[in-house]
């Protein structure tokens, strides 16, 4: 479905009206859809039916908890990677048990968190890793659900900032190493293996990458199985594409075809990570014209949105579109749209065709996934406020943040 459409010649989210939330609760402002993240949610499991499997959505894509409130009641379980979106999960409502703990970097505070509430899995990616949660499982008299997070070495041909499968890459543990290391585990009072784990990385438009990194990963678990050690489940990861501009994604049902022809027959449940695909789609960001400015080379659009609210274009060279709320029948001029931050990477889209004049809203799309998630307050911004639609209803689920929250943690030193 589309959530985000004209309507005589008006964009709206659902059946509410961009410029009304704009005018109501000012901008910028992230605007998500609800029906298009149940959408999303609901293709991607019904496209598994029949398969043994746990969609455990990726948290850090967006961490709000009206966003994680509508996955946690569609049965939907996580896939976090700090103790603060631990934290978050609880606080909506979903179910440590259904939750699975990745990172590298985990600290010993996070695990003990992570234990205490009795999450499904650790995905653990270092030897050092392991040997920590052992120590403090065994401390409290408790055994740790383990994966390993294996590194497959294959290329998912996408940015290389966002690559992570690669043997180049701090993620997940040396393939060959990996047969070693479950045997060291096996041994461990603290431990209790649960299952094997990959994430080759995000924004993947081609199912090649997938099929080569799950088979290598297969083949582990048939070895593993063959020295007697049997593994529960086998959790894939996440990093399925959206379309931003013109990308052809998978398709889900490609996806879920693969996934299938791999783990018919299998023993092992499958676990899932995605976090973009569900998202992306379901937000924009809506921003107003400030003032537009002419000048010698180049025309620039300046709004009130700026780098600090979606960082994605400064940091990755990312696309996103860009829509008039209420589009003018004007002659289109290009134009680069930018922030107030003081930066010359705050931008937000580049030489797009538009018609503008001060005053206008726009809707920056696919703003659902890794826009308010990386926000910062950069510049002393106040990150902006978050509407999520449902139907003909729209409900600010984060307001906008103050001043004086800024620095209300700030001590100046003493007189
Ligand atoms: N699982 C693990 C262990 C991950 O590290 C990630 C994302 C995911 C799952 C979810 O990946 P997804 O399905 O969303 O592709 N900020 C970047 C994306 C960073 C992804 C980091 N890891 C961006 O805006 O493109």
């Amino acid at each position: 479905m589309t959530a985000f459409a004209l309507r005589d010649g008006e964009l709206f989210a659902e059946r509410v009206s961009l410029a009304a939330i704009a005018e109501r609760h000012g901008t910028p402002c992230y605007v998500y859809s609800r029906a298009s993240l149940e959408g999303a949610w609901r293709s991607l499991d019904s496209a598994l039916a029949g398969l043994p499997h746990l969609v455990c959505y990726a948290v850090k894509a967006n961490s709000t908890l009206a966003v994680l409130d509508v996955f946690a009641r569609l049965g939907g379980g996580f896939d976090i990677v700090s103790g603060g979106e631990l934290a978050r999960v609880v606080a909506a409502g979903g179910d440590p048990r259904r939750t699975v703990f990745s990172g590298v970097g985990k600290s010993a505070a996070e695990m003990r968190a992570a234990l205490e509430a009795d999450i499904l899995c650790f995905n653990v990616e270092s030897e050092g890793e392991l040997e920590r949660l052992d120590g403090l499982a065994r401390a409290t008299g408790r055994r740790a659900p383990v994966s390993l997070r294996v590194n497959p070495d294959v290329d998912p041909k996408t940015h290389p900032y966002i690559s992570t499968g690669l043997k180049e890459s701090k993620f997940g543990i040396p393939y060959a190493d990996a047969p070693a290391l479950y045997r060291r585990a096996a041994a461990m009072p603290g431990i209790a293996i649960r299952g094997i784990d990959m994430h080759i990385g995000s924004q993947i438009t081609e199912l090649g990458p997938y099929r080569e990194a799950a088979s290598k990963l297969l083949g582990l678990v048939d070895r593993l199985a063959a020295d007697g050690l049997l593994l529960e489940h086998v959790d894939v990861g996440g990093g399925l594409g959206v379309r931003y501009r013109d990308e052809v994604p998978v398709p889900v049902a490609d996806y879920a075809a693969l996934l299938r022809e791999l783990f018919s027959g299998r023993r092992e449940k499958l676990v899932l990570e995605p976090g973009r695909w569900l998202v992306a789609n379901a937000g924009v960001l809506l921003t107003r014209v400030e003032y537009l400015k002419r000048g010698p080379g180049k025309r620039f659009a300046i709004v009130d949105a700026a780098m600090n609210d979606l960082i994605r274009p400064a940091l990755y060279d990312a696309w996103h579109a860009v829509e008039p709320v209420r589009p003018r029948g004007d002659v289109a001029e290009r134009w680069d749209l930018v922030g107030p931050v003081c930066e010359s990477a705050d931008f937000l889209a580049l030489d797009r065709a538009l018609a503008l004049a001060p005053g206008d809203l726009l809707a920056i799309r696919s703003a659902g996934a890794y826009a308010m998630a990386m926000s910062s307050n950069y510049n002393t911004r106040p990150r902006a406020a978050e509407v999520m639609v449902d139907g003909d209803r729209a409900h600010v689920v984060r307001r906008r943040e103050s001043v004086d929250e800024l620095f209300a943690s700030e001590t100046p030193l003493p007189r």
